[in-house]
């Protein structure tokens, strides 16, 4: 019997070993280690490949929600609408910027939160509903954005596990006010390290710097994306259908 490993990034690698190769030698002899032209240029294809205005290379998945939520500030005293079946970073997220998550169930067809669950749990101190498309399966995006914008809520889509996902032909991603990736290495698409995406779907707030992704709103840290894990990144992107 021969065991098929769940991920095999070893496999991965070998199949474009040199086109890695020679776009890591590439960042190394440009010296551009962080940001820079790389990550530029996985940013505006990432942005297009998911139908969103803009999107910010950030430290990891969680920075993303984190900052998204900074970006709407989003603080003590709010409360924001999410599903406990996710990963651990989804509900830390909203801890960290010092809100309350607040959780509604599950479809069990799949996964993902419903909008009649938003739609009950909302109350005045809802500012806003993280729905998470889990395992590649998109949250009920049109429905969910519904209920949102009747309530003026914000959406910020988790969509760390939903690379490529589409719901109503609309990709995660290109439906909320922002959304967050995640490229940790074994996820849909992942990078060399950690990596993460903000996405915004329309300018409802100042462009990001180009240091840490953020303008507005309280943040202290800036979080940056390697050109490494970027040309990584991008050359699997190309397998998607997005050059
Ligand atoms: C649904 C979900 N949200 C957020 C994250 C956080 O992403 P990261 O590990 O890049 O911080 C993950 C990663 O496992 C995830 O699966």
């Amino acid at each position: 019997m021969h065991p098929i490993p769940l991920v095999d990034l070893k496999a991965q690698y070998a199949a474009i070993k040199p086109e890695i190769r020679s776009a890591i030698d590439g960042v190394l002899a440009s010296a551009q280690f962080i940001n820079g032209p790389e990550v530029s240029d996985f940013e505006q294809k990432f942005a297009a490949f998911c139908g969103a205005a803009f999107a910010v290379g950030v430290g990891n998945g969680t920075d993303a929600l984190t900052l998204a939520l900074k970006a709407i500030e989003v603080g003590p005293g709010d409360e924001v609408i999410t599903t406990a079946n996710s990963f651990i970073a989804t509900a830390e997220a909203i801890v960290a910027v010092g809100a309350t998550p607040v959780f509604v169930d599950v479809d069990p067809a799949h996964f993902n939160m419903t909008a009649e669950g938003l739609s009950a749990a909302i109350t005045p101190k809802t500012k806003a509903v993280i729905p998470v498309h889990l395992y590649g399966q998109p949250a009920p995006m049109a429905e969910i954005m519904e209920v949102a914008r009747r309530q003026s809520i914000k959406v910020i889509e988790d969509a760390a596990q939903g690379h490529g996902a589409e719901y109503n032909g609309k990709r995660a991603g290109s439906w909320g006010d922002a959304a967050a990736f995640s490229f940790y290495p074994a996820k849909n698409l992942g990078a060399y390290g950690d990596a993460g995406r903000w996405l915004q779907t329309t300018k409802i707030w100042p462009p990001p710097c180009e240091c840490c992704g953020i303008t507005s709103g309280p943040t202290s840290t800036c979080m940056n994306t390697s050109g490494s894990t970027a040309v990584w990144t991008r050359s699997r992107l190309r397998f998607w259908g997005q050059s």
